[in-house]
């Protein structure tokens, strides 16, 4: 008797892993996202074994060029195809370079009771020793196994699978590029084995809304001798919240800060995450944050942490009257 296999539908949006170039032996020059998934899906045939797999091309963008719409058809796709009764997960595949965005994105936003894994590669899907076709075959593994049901969104690569919220791109070419730096990898996969080593952490808050607008949110760094003219430029062109990548743990230059007091006494919303990469940004002592003293991104990195600051604003613009409850927000997600 033959078993059915999980239905499982995999979402493309480019990418080097439907990268491709005249030069196999070349990772590094070669066009992203020219290959169409029925492609990607056709050079794994292993994924027969796994799944029934369905592939919808949702876009074909290489990452560095995300927008919001997209990510808002993502998510109305994720919604159509979890709703259908037989679909047992769903597989992302994007970009690397901003895939940590857009899974933050996803942790944030859905609620979706079925796996949602996203993959990736590092070299094009005509490189030689290309890493695409074993992370598809993962991902989709991971999104057909129960013990991925009830983790979140998930990110599988490198036979690694990740947080949604957690992981980051940390090298610019190795294959093992992605990391998870304060928390580690959930789990990994090996051949048909799927296995989670710990569960994400305690995040029981209620997802966000997918916004109908989006707010101005920028990121600004601090380093030696840094100007004041881009940020009063910004909140002058109606920018609601920045995040500061700070120095260390979460310092500001006097200058910058001079600026920022001066705009968050306009209502615009200011989080310190870091530039260093990993660790998490102390958090101000109680009473809340006042007078230059902005609220902790916690261990988000700047892009993870503008995500939350966008849907947050979204939701609620005047947030960045009231630290004590932006500061909350931050620890909560
Ligand atoms: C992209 O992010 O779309 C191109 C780079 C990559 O996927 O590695």
């Amino acid at each position: 008797m033959s078993v059915l296999l999980p239905r499982i539908v995999v979402l493309a949006t480019g990418g080097t892993i439907a990268g491709s170039s005249a030069n196999p032996a070349s990772s590094a020059h070669y066009q992203a996202a020219t290959v169409p998934v029925s492609q990607l899906v056709q050079a794994v045939p292993a994924l027969a074994d796994v799944a029934r797999v369905e592939a919808e091309q949702v876009a074909q963008v290489d990452s560095k060029d995300m927008m919001f719409d997209l990510w808002r058809m993502l998510a109305a796709r994720i919604g159509y195809w979890s709703a259908q009764d037989d679909v047992a997960g769903i597989v992302i595949t994007h970009g690397t370079d901003t895939l940590e965005e857009t899974a933050m994105f996803l942790h944030l936003t859905q609620a979706c009771p079925l796996p949602v894994v996203m993959t990736a590669a590092m070299r094009p899907s005509t490189s030689l020793s290309a890493d695409g076709p074993l992370n598809l075959l993962d991902a989709v593994r991971v999104a057909a196994s129960p013990v991925a049901v009830g983790k979140g969104a998930l990110v599988v690569l490198n036979q690694q699978i990740h947080a949604a919220r957690d992981v980051v791109k940390a090298h610019t070419s190795a294959v093992d590029a992605f990391h998870s730096p304060v928390a580690g990898p959930l789990g990994f996969v090996q051949d048909t084995y799927v296995h989670f080593s710990r569960t994400p952490g305690p995040d029981q808050a209620p997802r966000l809304p997918v916004p109908a607008a989006w707010p101005l949110v920028e990121i600004v760094a601090s380093y030696a001798q840094p100007g004041r003219v881009g940020i009063d430029a910004m909140v002058a062109a109606g920018v609601l919240g920045f995040v500061v990548a700070a120095a260390g743990n979460g310092s500001v230059h006097e200058t910058l800060t001079a600026a920022l007091v001066d705009a968050a006494a306009c209502g615009v919303a200011v989080a310190r995450s870091s530039r260093t990469g990993a660790g998490h940004v102390a958090i101000p002592a109680p009473p809340r944050p006042a007078g230059g003293v902005f609220v902790s991104a916690g261990d988000l990195n700047p892009y993870k942490a503008r995500v939350l600051l966008l849907l947050a604003l979204a939701g609620d613009p005047s947030l960045g009257r009231d630290a004590a409850r932006l500061q909350a927000l931050f620890e909560r997600y």
